[in-house]
Formats: C-alpha cells, structure tokens, sequence
C-alpha cells in the first residue's frame, strides 16, 4: 500500500487529522524533561506526551496517582523548552478534573499558561464529559483516553487487557464517540484487543493512537523509557525495546568507577 507523507514543520491537531485522512500513522512516545524531549523531538516523533506515567518512571512511585498538578507543570514546561516540532499533549493528574468542571478547566488552563503544552489528555468516558466540553469551551485542545486508564487501576485492580467482554467494549465504543462528538482532537487507546481497538479507530473521524491496542489503530504511543530499555522491570507483551540502556548505563558506570578507583581518570589530557 502506497501511504501519503506529507512533511510537517510543525505538528498540529489539524496535522494529526490530516494525518488520519492520508493513513499516515501517528507516532507518540512520552518525555518528562528537556535532555530527553530534544532527542525525541530531533528523531522526528509527531507528539510528545508528558504523561503522569512520570510518577512511575521520574519519581519510582507505584501508580500515577500521587503526581500533583505543579509536578505536571514542571514536567511539561521542561518539554516545551526543548521541543520546535512536535504536539506536546499533558495529561491532566488524577484528581484535577473528576467531578468537578471548573476545576477541570482550571486546571486546564495552569497546563497551558505556566507550561505552554499544546494540549492536555484526560482518562474516561461519559463519567468525565462535563469536564472535557468545559475545558473545550476554553479553546483547549484535548486527547481522550480509554481502555486501560491506570488511574482508576483501584477500580480495575489490575492491569489486565480491558473490554474484553462485550459489555465493556460497547461502552468503550459508545464513550469513543462521545468523545468525539465532544470535540476531542484525538483519543489514546491503552490495552485493550487489536479488533475492537480497529472498529473504534474505524468508527471515528478523530486518531486513535494505541498503546497494547494493535496495529489497526492510526497511531502508537509507548513509555520511551520502556522503549529505550532504560526501565527493564517491565515487559509487557505490546512493548518493542529499541535499545537496552539500563544495561548500557549501568556498564558505564561501572567501568567509571573502576578508572576512578585505579586512577586511570582523569588521564594527563582531561586535567588543566
Ligand atoms: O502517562 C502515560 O504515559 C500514558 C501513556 C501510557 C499513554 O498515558
């Protein structure tokens, strides 16, 4: 299949739907600081996701949960000082937007005046619809999320594949098109099956961009510390390592402190 790539200098939420309509796949991979962030952003990614994924990967806790708002914040703000071509999408922490729209959009709105992220990502359906179209109202671009939402992981107690039965998966196409309907510019996927995660994405004129969710979706998003091998507790089957840094790191290190210990570092040409 001959596939239509157009080059963008700047990615948009009208480049994602353009996107979309040419069957171009989306790519999308999270980052939480600036080093990172130019890397990503260099290698060509479409969106960067400053996901509350750093409250696992960045601060070693066990959910997302903790995460605040103002460690969001300072997450995101050190993205955007790094990045000039991809949409960067931040996700809103639990407790910012459930159940209450105005503090939703509050919230909302401190994302992207004191970060200057480009959009903002929220986990739910129906249950959190009044929060999404109050902060649409404000101009605010928003990416949906469903499927496995690891902030209600109390609800799930697992981190199991969702929608499985077919109860579940459609609620999850209805909460898609909900979605849609609201006015979000795209909706994230996470480990759900690869056919129903195809008829959402077949269902809907926005991007599906999939995490675990197959490869009938319009695009992929992974943790890029799980990506680049820098984390190694976790594999799940849907994850492709690129790299092995953990290993390559921990070498480094290693062979450091030996040059330190037998004073072969610093050598003549590395003092002053
Ligand atoms: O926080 C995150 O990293 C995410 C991805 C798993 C999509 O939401």
């Amino acid at each position: 299949m001959s596939i239509h790539k157009k080059t963008y200098k700047k990615v948009t939420t009208n480049s994602l739907q353009e996107m979309k309509q040419n069957r171009e796949k989306i790519s999308m991979l999270t980052a939480y600081d600036y080093t990172l962030a130019k890397i990503v952003d260099e290698g060509g990614i479409d969106v960067i996701l400053v996901g509350d994924s750093a409250s696992n990967v960045m601060a070693g806790r066990e959910t997302t949960l903790p995460i605040t708002l103002d460690q969001m914040i300072y997450h995101a703000a050190s993205v955007v000082r790094a990045v000039d071509r991809a949409l960067i999408v931040a996700d809103m922490p639990f407790g910012t937007y459930q159940g209450n729209s105005k503090e939703a959009l509050n919230s909302a709105i401190r994302i992207m005046k004191e970060a200057g992220a480009h959009s903002v990502k929220l986990e739910g359906g129906s249950e959190i619809l009044e929060s999404i179209e109050r902060i649409l109202t404000a101009g605010i671009p928003v990416m949906g999320h469903l499927g496995l939402t690891p902030q209600s992981i109390y609800k799930f107690g697992t981190y199991t594949v969702r929608a499985k039965e077919e109860e579940e998966a459609a609620k999850l196409l209805e909460d898609a098109k909900l979605l849609e309907q609201a006015g979000c510019f795209a909706i994230v996927l996470e480990k759900v099956p690869a056919s129903l995660a195809q008829k959402v994405a077949e269902s809907i004129n926005i991007p599906v961009i999939g995490i675990g969710a197959g490869s009938g979706v319009d695009g992929q998003v992974l943790v890029l510390h799980d990506m680049i091998g820098m984390t190694h507790e976790f594999s799940p089957r849907f994850l492709r390592r690129y790299l092995n840094l953990f290993d390559d790191i921990k070498n480094a290190v290693g062979q450091y402190v030996s040059d330190v210990k037998s004073v072969d570092f610093p050598n003549e040409k590395e003092q002053y």
